[in-house]
């Protein structure tokens, strides 16, 4: 079985409410739709002290940063090889 990927939210205030809130979501119904719930670790991370360039998300220690549901698709797919 293929090693699971880690993916890591910022939950803190700044990267929530600038759109990790539906990233989360997104992440979620994207990895459920396609069965990948347990090929993944999630986590989520206090503060990743980058709030600027926010919403943050870190998939096995590649930080993505401004993360909007767009390149999130995109991130993923490439992620999981789709
Ligand atoms: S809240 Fe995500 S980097 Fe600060």
């Amino acid at each position: 079985m293929a090693e699971k990927k880690e993916i890591t939210i910022c939950l803190g205030s700044s990267c929530f409410a600038r759109g990790n809130n539906n990233n989360l979501k997104f992440i979620q119904e994207y990895l459920k739709q396609r069965n990948l719930m347990d090929s993944v670790n999630f986590k989520g991370k206090l503060c990743s002290k980058l709030c600027n360039e926010g919403p943050v998300i870190i998939i096995d220690g590649q930080v993505y940063k401004e993360v909007n549901r767009i390149k999130l698709e995109d991130i993923l797919d490439k992620a999981f090889g789709n």
